[in-house]
């Protein structure tokens, strides 16, 4: 039914995109549609209000930045269709969701165990290989606006997740990412791709068995309502990219664009100052509420994991590019 109903809302607003914002708000000169499919009290949720309060302060209210959590106009299906046909104008999806998409150079981020540290992230993408990447979604006429990070993601289960062993034939819902798919095969699961706002539900009816991610998405979508388990495994980094659609930038005068462009950027340098924290904050309430067991790892169990999913980086070269690969490795391990 949600589902059906966004698509009616994405069939209606896809016929007069422009038309509908400029009405939106009395007072307000441009409003910015903006839908993401996480909580509020997330480090995408609270960088993006950042960003909203930013613009609206920085434009005295001439600009006003409409904000849509949690799924409610847009889920993952749907939420780059609704960008494409101006029902939105802008999205903050993960760096995961862009593969599937047409833009396999995105899963790059996904692969498991390359990252060690936030840090190596940020200079990552601040990098040329982060920016190079932003420029390649002008091939679809986005435009990339920059980058957000959530966190390190963990694995839960109705049981500990610690060693390769504990994976044979569980169902996990995942992502959207070939990679992510081999790296849950490469440890003996079942991947099973589903959007983020049906993953609780799937959880609970145990249409699948497990998920990953950093725990302020695990906590704030009720997760650990259906989980016993979950192993902190850090296999993985979980971040995001906010795009425009091209005609929507260009619809923008200049002056309003370089104002964005600011209030986005400060949103954003706050947003990463913000997650680690709001990350424990999360892993501290679930510890609270006892609703799941947490399992720590110890350095030779990882090694195990990052053992048994190191082939991941081989086997999808060639999707993702074997030159941005190369790069990668060469930027994380010169860190
Ligand atoms: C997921 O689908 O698991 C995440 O990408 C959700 C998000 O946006 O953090």
């Amino acid at each position: 039914m949600r589902s059906r109903g966004r698509r009616h809302v994405l069939q209606a607003l896809g016929l007069a995109p422009l038309a509908c914002a400029a009405g939106a708000r009395a007072g307000a000169r441009v409003t910015i549609r903006l839908s993401h499919v996480v909580a509020q009290r997330t480090p995408k949720g609270l960088a993006l209000e950042h960003f909203r309060a930013r613009v609206q302060a920085l434009s005295q209210g001439a600009i006003q930045v409409l904000l849509y959590p949690n799924s409610q106009l847009y889920g993952d299906e749907d939420e780059m269709l609704a960008l494409q046909l101006g029902a939105v104008d802008m999205l903050a999806p993960s760096l995961s969701k862009f593969g599937a998409v047409g833009f396999p150079e995105f899963e790059l981020f996904d692969l498991p165990f390359l990252f060690d540290s936030s840090e190596q992230v940020r200079r990552t993408q601040q990098g040329a290989v982060g920016q190079e990447l932003l420029a390649l979604l002008a091939r679809q006429s986005l435009v990339g606006l920059g980058y957000l990070d959530n966190g390190f993601k963990h694995m839960s289960a109705n049981r500990p997740l610690r060693a390769p062993e504990d994976f044979v034939g569980l169902r996990v819902r995942i992502q959207s990412s070939r990679v992510i798919a081999h790296q849950m095969r490469a440890l003996g699961a079942r991947p099973v791709v589903l959007s983020f706002g049906e993953t609780s539900r799937a959880l609970v009816a145990r249409v699948v068995d497990g998920t990953e991610n950093p725990v302020s998405n695990f906590w704030t979508q009720g997760m650990h309502q259906a989980q016993t388990d979950l192993s902190l495994t850090s296999h993985g980094y979980l971040g995001y990219c906010i795009v425009a659609h091209q005609r929507f930038w260009d619809y923008l005068q200049p002056g309003d664009r370089a104002l964005i462009e600011q209030a986005l950027a400060e949103a954003l340098a706050w947003g990463n100052t913000i997650a680690q924290r709001e990350n424990d904050a999360a892993l501290a309430a679930l510890r609270a509420s006892g609703a799941t067991r947490i399992h720590l790892l110890d350095a030779v169990q990882r090694q195990r994991l990052r053992h048994a999913t190191r082939g991941v980086h081989e086997a999808l070269a060639l999707r993702i590019g074997p030159q941005w690969l190369r790069r990668m490795h060469g930027a994380t391990s010169s860190l």
